[in-house]
């Protein structure tokens, strides 16, 4: 069978990540080898993401973009898959007749079936039908990855049940699922035998993990994945407040895998708001929780998320947002503005915020949280961590080295990116140095970044800095 090129665009969150990973796979069995850059695909596949207009109107510019490559190539195939395509269905090929097939969210398993059938009768296709299982995509006893990866994802559940008021996923995603334990297991020990190192697991909110279909709750979960044999660290997102009970809170201080940090999003500080929200907490719960975090891990990394001008959010909310922050001091945030989402009930609810006001909110959260990370790194310099090598740091991927070092980037448990040089001895071959953890002490800050020296230079690195300022 000759081989044929996939390119697959990614948009939207890590399980849109995950998705194209299990697409890249299921095609890779049909012969399709994953290319770069679109310009010589046979198969074109745009993943989608509807959680604001922003990421929709992404996807309508490069769907717009392939018109013109379609009809230059006109073996070629398009396929839409992910949120948009589960929510928009036979509209999109409506609106762009170019894409072939409309894959739901729930349908990636059936994507080489399907693109066999367009081969034979040249129609479009949409395949958006929710089911009430989650098909394992790749078959147990498949190698996961071909290339040596030092981080891996891992979805243990799909869909969400909690319809926060401003949220598009329930309707795009469908009701929660949960994988068995056994299947997500078996997956992350073939990742580990492949050479990943650290593993995230994956969910709009992995703290129900097992609740509904009575498996394994979530930190029964975790211990059985902190047993796997060679598996360094564990991740997970999205953790819903809610729904963080004081088991998982024990995990950190519990399980030595699980990396010391939480994605605990917010998304306000206000009672009022976060009631019109429909997340079922109050600050004051949040608070609590956050304390009881500390209580049992007093240096864990906390990050969140925040939506600024939510239908009816006065000045009094937003300030209640920003003393939250401050109460807080989050290690770093996502935040953005509030955008209607035609299935979500807040795009009916009164009193929408005008976009200068929802402008000008968020870049006073974004300056007030630039200066709490940056008072947070600099509080860092003279500590060591252990920093788990992922590559090459982007300021070495930009250079044409001739040196000996190189510089590489890593994280440390809290998930916070060091870049360091390496050591002369180390060679240049990033790929043998991939997935080594090191001890690393930093000694500048950055708002986004940390630089560091490997523990062992350290006094080398402030010998020759004390010549620096003295020349200075
Ligand atoms: N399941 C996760 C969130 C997934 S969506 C949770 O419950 O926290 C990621 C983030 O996008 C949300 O946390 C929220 O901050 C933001 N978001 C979701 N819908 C939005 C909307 N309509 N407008 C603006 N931001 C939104
Ligand atoms: Fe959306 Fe809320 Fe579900 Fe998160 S928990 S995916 S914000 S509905
Ligand atoms: Fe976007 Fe869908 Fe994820 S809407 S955020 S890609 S679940």
């Amino acid at each position: 069978m000759k081989t044929k090129n996939v390119y697959i665009n990614t948009i939207g969150c890590q399980m849109n990540v995950y998705d194209s990973g299990q697409m890249a796979k299921v095609l890779k069995h049909k012969n399709y080898k994953s290319v770069d850059s679109f310009s010589n695909a046979d198969l074109i596949i745009v993943n989608t993401c509807a959680i604001r207009e922003k990421a929709v109107q992404k996807v309508y510019s490069f769907l717009g973009r392939l018109s013109a490559l379609k009809k230059k190539n006109t073996g070629l195939k398009v396929v839409v898959a992910g949120c948009v395509a589960q929510q928009q269905g036979a509209k999109l090929i409506k609106r762009f007749p170019q894409v072939d097939i409309v894959l739901g969210t729930h349908a990636i398993n059936q994507l080489p079936d399907l693109l066999q059938k367009i081969e034979e009768f040249p129609q479009s296709i949409v395949e958006n039908e929710f089911s009430e299982i989650i098909h394992e995509t790749v078959p147990s006893g498949i190698a996961m990855t071909q290339k040596r990866e030092v981080t891996g994802f891992v979805t243990i559940m799909r869909g969400c049940d909690n319809y926060c008021t401003y949220c598009v996923v329930p309707y795009v995603r469908g009701r929660e699922i949960s994988r068995k334990p056994e299947s997500i297991i078996n997956e992350i020990q073939m990742l580990v035998q492949s050479g990943v190192n650290e593993i995230t697991l994956l969910g709009q909110n992995v703290n129900s993990y097992g609740v509904k279909e009575g498996l394994t709750t979530f930190p029964e979960l975790l211990a059985m994945v902190n047993d796997i044999d060679g598996l360094e660290r564990i991740r997970f997102v999205t953790s819903h407040p809610k729904d963080l009970s004081d088991q998982l809170i024990e995990s950190f201080g519990g399980l030595n895998k699980v990396c010391n940090h939480i994605h605990l999003p917010v998304q306000s500080g206000s009672n009022h708001i976060l009631k019109k929200m429909n997340r079922k907490y109050t600050r004051e719960a949040y608070l609590e929780k956050i304390e009881k975090l500390r209580a049992v891990s007093s240096e864990i990394a906390i990050t969140t998320d925040f939506i600024v001008g939510f239908p009816g959010e006065t000045e009094q909310d937003f300030n209640a947002t920003i003393g939250l922050m401050e109460t807080v001091q989050f290690d770093s945030v996502f935040a953005f503005e509030y955008s209607d989402r035609p299935e979500a009930p807040a795009t009916r609810f009164s009193d929408k915020i005008n976009l200068e006001v929802k402008h000008h909110r968020l870049q006073c959260l974004f300056k007030l949280q630039k200066e709490i990370t940056r008072k947070m790194h600099h509080s860092l310099i003279g500590q060591a961590f252990s920093v788990l090598i992922e590559g090459a740091s982007k300021n070495q991927l930009k250079k044409i080295s001739t040196s000996a070092m190189v510089e590489l980037s890593g994280r440390t448990s809290e998930n916070r990116i060091v870049n360091f040089d390496g050591s002369p001895d180390w060679g240049i071959d990033i790929d043998s140095l991939k997935g080594q953890t090191v001890n690393v002490e930093i000694v500048k800050a950055f708002s986004n970044s940390l630089w560091g020296v490997l523990s062992e230079h350290l006094i080398e690195y402030l010998k020759s800095e004390g010549g620096h300022s003295h020349v200075a």
